[in-house]
């Protein structure tokens, strides 16, 4: 395997690219931030334009790592892999093997887990080679917890108690954490429009008489009281929002918005907005139950402190005047300026 460091800039402490030929195995490590302790994120197994495109996302994947672990009050750093996939790779074996001798490479500096493309199958294989996984089980139904618990402190800020009960929501995405929240909503009395780009996947979660199944486009703006977004990032922009037809978004998507100023664009609208990265750090936090030993009782209540997090940043944008996103974003650089 060959390694060689990368130097995009100033803001990532070390950036790797390796590749094995016979494995057909290339991919890129970003570390971006390891002041709390090692950077931990997902593989991303992903066919990108290009070798450029594809270290962009390493390089904003992790620094978005490092940002929800600190703000999550976890002892953790921000990291990243991307494997670049093409034909030519000999076997998915072959590959994650590769990755794993890539991951024990840096020590335990950087802890992998699974991201988009990537299963806890593909981490077992990883295991083999290196210690330094945690994501040897399902993280959703823990990333659904935590958005459910977001949820819950977006009512409060806005209707003044955390009950869902008889409020509308309208849910884009009915996959792993779709499905697992669908779930916990309905249990909380909840009302739901559901929408999925594959209409079975929409229809498996929806009782009858009680939700309703919506076209995936038109979830955006479907009359409810509250968006939920679980399925891609950038679905915020400045086409969608002046569509929205709601009071608060909160889902588990990550990077919801656009561009920075679609945070400004849903303030204006009068829209709350819980930041992506507070909402969707359950499965983050459930790696930490793995590193660090935790009981699943610690590992329940630091995910239900999403709830705590989530109203101390509506308090705290309110209080200086700007949006909950830059108040996350305060709130995470205040703990990785505190460590530094
Ligand atoms: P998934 O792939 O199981 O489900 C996503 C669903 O969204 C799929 O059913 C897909 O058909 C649907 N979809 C895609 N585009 C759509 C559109 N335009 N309209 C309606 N439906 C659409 O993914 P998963 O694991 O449920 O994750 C959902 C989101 O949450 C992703 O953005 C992911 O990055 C993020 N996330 C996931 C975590 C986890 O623990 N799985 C942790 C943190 C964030």
């Amino acid at each position: 395997m060959r390694i060689t460091e990368l130097h995009p800039g100033t803001e990532h402490e070390l950036v790797l690219q390796a590749e094995d030929e016979r494995a057909g195995y290339r991919a890129i490590i970003a570390i971006h931030n390891t002041r709390l302790g090692p950077a931990c994120g997902g593989t991303r197994l992903w066919r990108y334009d290009s070798d450029a495109d594809a270290l962009a996302d390493a390089l904003r994947l992790s620094r978005a790592m490092s940002y929800k672990a600190a703000a999550a009050g976890l002892p953790m750093g921000g990291g990243k892999s991307v494997i670049i996939a093409d034909h030519r790779h000999a076997s998915r074996e072959k590959l994650f093997q590769a990755h794993g001798r890539f991951v024990e490479h840096l020590g335990g500096r950087y802890i992998t887990a699974e991201d988009v493309g990537t299963s806890h199958e593909d981490m077992a294989i990883v295991r083999r080679e290196t210690q330094h996984v945690a994501g040897l089980r399902d993280p959703s139904p823990f990333t659904a917890r935590g958005v459910f618990r977001a949820l819950q402190a977006a009512a409060r800020r806005r209707w003044g108690t955390d009950d869902l009960r008889d409020r509308t929501l309208a849910l884009q995405g009915c996959g792993h954490i779709g499905a697992a929240l669908a779930r916990m909503l309905q249990d909380a009395g909840a009302r739901l429009l559901v929408a999925d780009m594959d209409d079975a996947r929409a229809r498996r979660v929806v009782r009858a008489g009680i939700d309703q199944v919506v076209p995936a486009g038109a979830i955006t703006s479907a009359a409810a009281q509250g968006f939920v977004p679980c399925a891609l990032g950038g679905v915020l922009d400045r086409a969608t929002i002046p569509t929205l037809r709601c009071e608060i978004v909160v889902g588990a998507a990550n990077n919801q918005l656009a561009e920075p100023a679609d945070a400004d664009r849903l303030a204006a609208r009068g829209i709350l907005y819980g930041p992506d990265y507070i909402a969707n750090a359950g499965g983050v936090i459930d790696g930490a139950r793995y590193l660090f030993g935790w009981t699943e009782e610690r590992n329940r209540t630091t995910i239900d402190a999403i709830y705590d997090t989530m109203l101390e940043i509506f308090a705290s944008a309110e209080a200086q005047g700007i949006t909950p996103a830059a108040a996350a974003d305060q709130l995470a650089e205040a703990r990785l300026g505190a460590a530094a």
